[in-house]
């Protein structure tokens, strides 16, 4: 919590974050963000964290919480996506937050509707593979609302978690490519004790599914172990097939995708060796949950 304001605000109107925003900036402080779907863990907490940290006492830590429609497909969770806002304010003052943001869906999509918001913003290349290919839109929505997000923040630096690896890829690539005055940081994936990566969505699964839920922390464990002991670079195709069957071996879980590529690019490897970087979703029931990590 920085000395200047003793009690962490929660604003809820775009203007209102906008105007404090500009006004912290004339007066020289430094602004970190993180923004959030809320419903909020460890693996946020290290975010806030970081962003207190990189501000010191002076500047202005930011966290967002807002459910984004627009990055959910028609199928998808978002009216069931959990929500503890009450919980989740006080989680953000432990963790050194000084403002929460809070908007609602008729500021941020003015008119939606009534078909009158028609600007969004995307990514053409970094969007196609993966989660992108999986979730279509998915991606549209995420670089919108993180544009947005920017413009009403104004951060100097913002703060994403490496657990989602291409979103923060595309993130990197958008703030690039449309000059956003930004520094992106990736912070690394908090786990539970037994692998199992922190979601929100974690919330979903039943005893029995949350055991099950470490086979996509195993898989990855495992194809590193592969690759660390091959003599030569892998062949991907059969690499997948395993891990396949391994994670299905699982009674709840199908998988989507699993994927080798490069940690810069994110360009599909057909040969896998160390330092590639793999990512996948598993569906344990019916919760579609991802992890990745470095080879
Ligand atoms: P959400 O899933 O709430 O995640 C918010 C941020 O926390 C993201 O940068 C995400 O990568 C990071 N995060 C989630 N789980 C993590 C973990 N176990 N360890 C470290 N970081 C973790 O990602 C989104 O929301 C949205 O797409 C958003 C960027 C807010 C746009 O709506």
């Amino acid at each position: 919590m920085s000395e200047f304001y003793l009690v962490m605000k929660v604003i809820k109107d775009i203007a209102a974050m906008q105007r404090f925003a500009l006004k912290a900036k004339r007066e020289g402080k430094k602004i970190g963000f993180v923004p959030t779907m809320g419903f909020l863990h460890e693996g946020h907490l290290s975010l806030i964290r970081k962003a207190r940290q990189l501000c010191k006492k002076d500047g202005i830590v930011v966290v967002s919480i807002y459910v984004n429609p627009t990055q959910f497909g028609p199928n998808e969770d978002f009216s069931k996506y959990p929500r503890n806002l009450e919980r989740d304010l006080k989680l953000c003052k432990s963790a050194g937050a000084d403002v929460v943001f809070t908007p609602t869906d008729d500021e941020m999509y003015p008119g939606k509707s009534q078909g009158l918001y028609s600007v969004y913003v995307v990514e053409e290349e970094l969007s196609k593979t993966m989660e992108g290919a999986s979730r279509p839109g998915h991606f549209r929505g995420v670089t919108t609302v993180v544009a947005k997000l920017f413009n009403i923040v104004q951060p100097d630096v913002a703060i994403f978690g490496e657990k989602d690896y291409q979103q923060a890829a595309i993130i990197r690539r958008m703030t690039d490519n449309l000059n956003f005055p930004v520094k992106i940081i990736v912070a690394p994936t908090v786990r539970e004790p037994d692998g199992l990566a922190m979601s929100s969505r974690n919330t979903y699964l039943n005893e029995n599914e949350r055991k099950q839920a470490t086979v996509l922390y195993r898989a990855i464990c495992l194809a590193r172990e592969k690759v660390a002991s091959a003599k030569s670079p892998l062949n991907a195709a059969d690499l997948k097939a395993e891990l396949k069957s391994y994670i299905e071996k699982e009674p709840s879980a199908r998988l989507d995708y699993v994927e080798f590529f490069n940690p810069d690019t994110l360009k599909p490897v057909e040969q896998v060796k160390k330092g590639d970087h793999m990512a996948l979703a598993v569906f344990i029931g019916t919760t579609r949950l991802i992890d990745n990590g470095r080879l």
